[in-house]
């Protein structure tokens, strides 16, 4: 099981990368064209980024913006990552998300975090380059 585990990490290590390369070869080619699911990924962490500092002030986050639900149909760089685990992922995003936004103020910090690891629990089967930047949003509890 253990191994098992080790040898799914590394997998997607690889194709990380080979992906990484890919582009790379791309950009000699012609102009990389970023994809929608990455514009989108790219607001999320913003807007993650900024609940997080209103959080540590003791506001409430900002509305849910209808455009993260664009996560079901925005175009990705690699198309065969969506599949049913990456669904089930993006509606357990999408859920904690919701419980987030009508958190009590005395849980938002945990529900920030809930948030965050539904973000990571995905990356870690999708692609687990952007982890560590991930983990920055999240709130410590110290
Ligand atoms: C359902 C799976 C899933 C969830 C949930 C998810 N991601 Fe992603 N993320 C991906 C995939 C797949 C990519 C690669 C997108 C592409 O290249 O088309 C990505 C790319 C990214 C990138 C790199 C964008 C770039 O190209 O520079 C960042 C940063 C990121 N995600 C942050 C987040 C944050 C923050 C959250 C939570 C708020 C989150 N992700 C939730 C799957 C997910």
């Amino acid at each position: 099981m253990k191994n098992l585990l080790i040898f799914c990490v590394l997998l997607s290590m690889i194709s990380c990368s080979g992906k990484k390369q890919e582009n790379q070869h791309q950009q000699n080619v012609k102009i990389v064209k970023q994809s929608e699911m990455a514009a989108l990924m790219l607001k999320m962490y913003e807007v993650n980024l900024e609940n997080k500092s209103l959080i540590l002030q003791g506001k409430q986050p900002q509305d849910f913006s209808k455009e993260f639900l664009k996560i079901h149909s925005a175009t990705l760089t690699d198309p065969s990552d969506r599949n049913a685990s990456f669904e089930g992922f993006s509606e357990f995003y999408l859920d904690t998300y919701q419980q987030l936004m009508t958190s009590s103020k005395d849980s938002l910090i945990t529900n920030h975090n809930k948030t965050i690891n539904s973000c990571i629990a995905c990356h870690k089967t999708t692609c687990i380059g952007p982890i560590p930047r991930i983990k920055k949003l999240l709130i410590s509890s110290n």
